[in-house]
């Protein structure tokens, strides 16, 4: 793991300014009380987070019942999660505060106050519930980034119907997939969000999508761009004309703990993605609590996170733990770069955000762009910055720190995952010493380890496999449909240490006990944050008709993280030229969506195996970064000859 001696070499560090300190929701001393108490009485910690941010209809008979692997928190508890959004907060001076401050690309501003995102949110539970959706039926929202996607998730929880979020950039085949495998009974799309200028259409994708899938009831389609779409009567309804006749009454169903609150598909090492599932009471306890503490949230904030909700950050951290909390959450439809490269220091500054929260790539992308963008702006009612999804490296984070933050703002590198729920390892920023490149410590009441494959812990400063060593109440409720795979996956690396939970990634401790993460040790790659499985690739590559086989690995990228390469042999007597690199490309646009598309595509007679079959992936890794030369990389070439010379080392 060569990573490792590079990232040594990083002395800096930073302490919290105590002008931050002095106000931090959680300073050092409230910090060193809580980490204490985690440590020795989890349980009792995290009981102790449920009671002071959740409310409860109902209080629990036991914290946590641990049945390896599986576990449930809160135990016989009933809360809902949009009444913590949202009914708590009308009581008292929150009533009319913004709750969703929106911004589309071309400029359209749109607030729902806390009292108007409410009504909206009981107006679509009746909207569901009238199109025959009950509690435990999944709906699948398929959306850009406006406040419907918002309004439709919390009216899915009000009823306790879990909701089945896929990204706006996956394609048609993609959608359908993730709709069947959860059994959907309703999709909420709209006609077409905006993206770089132009209407990316949705609804054609799910009318592609749902043909012949027979759990599909009813689509219920938000007019946002404007082109004409079909509409299949009887099938299909728009919003607004649904809207128009929903009661705005509807109280929030009392649920169990353990509920399901969504599922959420992410990419494994199989071809066949994951359906994540998260539950109720566990799960909110999570993020509302790591978002107080982590992101100091406060009333007069207006919290920016980038991600799009159709992942788990925009879940945890635009919707569920922001509102939770009663903070202002920014959302923005579009590019970062459009019209122009400044359009996000641009948002900061017209509605004065003061907490910022992107990714590792987009920071990477800001400062390619250049410096005079950002420093047009006035960026001063920022107060903190975070990260999520990749690792950053030092440079990027010291320009985060002196180019964004104006070396006044503490950053959080938060470190967690689809399956975790909520963030597990980062600074507290009124407490915790950072270090650029470093997530730092776990959150009070996580337990992690690195441990060798073998299941050893690994002496710092060495790099290792990272391992969750106690249930935590965000965590993964299972696989959808598939205990086993579940089982399998996150639970059966080590036998001893057994019940330890594995992360997928690689990663090492400084002599501090600062974690370093060092990115996925499986076959799953991260482009730009975004999770892809290499079989998924390979799977949507082979479905051509002239490819005999692919492999597709990641090499690094300045920008992106990773960047996806793939070795395809042809048919034979197929050309293999620049149409089949083309025509590969959209293959495979069209079976995952545009991000997952090879930056580079190589053409070879037979993949490197070894004897026993095995693709030589670590081989071809090497070929792809540039490590082990192959000749002509744009023609056929035989690895075959690599691959004896490798075969030893390969094992
Ligand atoms: C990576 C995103 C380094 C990691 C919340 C993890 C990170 C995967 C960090 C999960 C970080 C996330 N530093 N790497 N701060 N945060 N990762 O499920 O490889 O989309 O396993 O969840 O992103 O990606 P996912």
């Amino acid at each position: 793991m060569p990573d490792i001696e590079s990232l040594l070499t990083e002395k800096r560090t930073f302490k919290p300014d105590p002008a931050f300190v002095k106000q931090a929701n959680w300073n050092r001393r409230k910090a060193a009380e809580l980490r204490e108490l985690g440590e020795k009485h989890p349980k009792r910690f995290w009981a102790k987070m449920a009671k002071e941010n959740v409310t409860w209809f109902s209080p629990w008979k036991k914290v946590l019942d641990w049945k390896p692997p599986f576990a449930k928190w809160f135990v016989g508890a009933k809360t809902n999660v949009s009444y913590n959004c949202l009914d708590r907060h009308l009581d008292g001076p929150r009533r009319n505060k913004a709750a969703i401050i929106w911004e589309g690309e071309p400029g359209d501003v749109r607030t729902l106050t806390f009292a108007q995102l409410h009504r909206e949110v009981c107006k679509f539970a009746n909207v569901l519930k009238s199109q025959g959706v009950k509690k435990g039926d999944r709906v699948a929202l398929y959306m850009p980034m406006i406040p419907e996607l918002a309004i439709a998730m919390l009216a899915c929880t009000r009823i306790g119907a879990p909701h089945n979020i896929v990204f706006g950039g996956f394609s048609a085949e993609a959608l359908r997939d993730r709709i069947e495998d959860a059994g959907a009974v309703a999709v909420v799309t709209a006609d077409a969000g905006w993206r770089r200028g132009k209407p990316l259409p949705l609804k054609d994708a799910v009318d592609n999508a749902i043909e012949g899938v027979e759990s599909v009831r009813s689509v219920v389609v938000v007019k946002r761009c404007g082109p004409e779409v079909p509409m299949r009567a009887g099938r299909d309804h728009w919003w607004h004309e649904l809207m128009a006749d929903a009661s705005a009454k509807c109280p929030p169903a009392k649920l169990d703990a353990e509920h399901p609150l969504f599922i959420l598909y992410t990419s494994g090492t199989t071809g066949k993605p994951k359906g994540i599932l998260h539950t109720t009471g566990g799960y909110l306890t999570h993020v509302t609590t790591t978002a107080k503490a982590i992101f100091d949230l406060k009333d007069e904030d207006v919290y920016w996170c980038t991600a799009d909700i159709g992942w788990i950050t925009g879940h945890s951290y635009v919707v569920y733990g922001i509102l939770a909390n009663g903070t202002t959450s920014l959302m923005y439809e579009g590019a970062p770069t459009t019209p122009g490269p400044d359009r996000f220091w641009d948002i900061i500054e017209r509605h004065g955000v003061s907490i910022f929260y992107t990714a590792p790539t987009a920071i990477r992308t800001f400062i390619r762009l250049g410096d005079e963008h950002p420093k047009s702006h006035d960026l001063t009612s920022l107060r903190l910055l975070g990260t999520v999804g990749e690792p950053i490296n030092p440079e990027a984070w010291m320009w985060y720190h002196r180019v964004i933050g104006g070396k006044r703002c503490p950053i959080v590198d938060t470190w967690w995952q689809t399956e975790t729920g909520g963030i597990m390892i980062t600074p507290l920023p009124g407490a915790v010493d950072t270090k650029p490149g470093s997530a730092t410590l776990t959150f009070p009441g996580v337990k992690a380890a690195i441990l060798s494959e073998e299941g050893n812990v690994v002496k710092p400063p060495n790099g290792g496999l990272l391992a969750i060593q106690q249930p935590w109440p965000g965590m993964l409720r299972g696989i959808w449909g598939d205990p086993k795979r579940y089982r399998e996956t996150y639970w059966s690396k080590w036998k001893n240490p057994k019940d330890t939970y594995f992360a997928g990634d690689g990663a090492h401790k400084d002599k501090q006990g600062y974690f370093w993460i060092m990115g996925r040790v499986d076959d799953v790659m991260n482009v730009s944050g975004h999770r892809i499985g290499t079989m998924e690739v390979e799977s949507a590559l082979v479905s051509h008709a002239k490819v005999a086989e692919a492999a597709v690995v990641g090499r690094p990228d300045e920008i992106t993280g990773t960047a996806i390469v793939a070795f395809v042999t042809p048919i034979g007597g197929t050309e293999a030229g620049d149409t089949l690199v083309a025509e590969l490309r959209r293959q495979v646009t069209k079976e995952i969506g545009a991000m997952a598309k090879p930056a580079d595509i190589r053409f070879t007679d037979a993949l490197p195996k070894t004897r026993s079959g095995k693709i030589m992936r670590r081989l071809l890794r090497d070929i792809a970064s540039g490590k082990e030369t192959a000749g002509d990389t744009s023609t056929l070439e035989d690895l075959s000859v690599l691959a004896k010379l490798r075969e030893s080392d390969e094992g």
